[in-house]
């Protein structure tokens, strides 16, 4: 069983998991305004992890007889000024997400809460990849600086990165 606290934390760290798609879809909309669309892409495959890890917390509260409640989404920003701040915006904001799971694995550990400590471990790690994957792009940005050339190399780079799914719209299915 969680305790009330526990639960109420969690419940937070989802509404947060769901603004961090909004943020990123957002993201996702003005570089493809931008023509960046290889770009577009890795923020959009990016908003779907974000909706899983959401997903995963709703399951873990319910797993342990909790109730997930849904709270209300922070609107995010419509347009940034360049790739190079976008990328800084991202960072900033994986940063400020890898807090938010240290202060959940602080009340875990505070309240010998093992199973939810032991769930806590995965984002703990995936954090550590995704402030990573944040800041090798952004290091690539600034190596470019305002090379056409280069931007355009990295936009076809970002286009490989696969998607976690694929909605394919009613009557296109292969
Ligand atoms: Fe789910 Fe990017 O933090």
């Amino acid at each position: 069983m969680l305790t009330d606290n526990m639960e109420k934390a969690l419940n937070k760290q989802i509404n947060k998991e769901l603004f961090s798609a909004y943020l990123y879809f957002a993201m996702a909309a003005d570089l493809e305004d931008k023509g960046f669309a290889g770009t577009a892409h890795w923020m959009e495959s990016q908003a779907q992890e974000e909706i899983s890890h959401a997903m995963r917390i709703y399951n873990f509260i319910n797993e342990r007889g909790g109730r997930a409640v849904l709270d209300a989404i922070e609107k995010p920003k419509k347009e940034w000024n360049s790739l190079k701040e976008i990328f800084e915006e991202a960072l900033e904001h994986e940063q400020k997400i890898t807090a938010s799971i240290n202060a959940l694995m602080d009340i875990a550990v505070k309240e010998n809460d093992y199973a939810t400590k032991s769930f806590l471990n995965w984002f703990v790690d995936e954090q550590v990849e995704e402030e990573d994957s944040v800041n090798e792009i952004l290091d690539k940005i600034n190596l470019i600086e305002d090379s056409r050339n280069g931007l355009y190399n990295l936009d076809k780079e970002l286009q490989q990165r696969p998607l976690m799914c694929q909605f394919v719209p009613e009557g296109e299915e292969e």
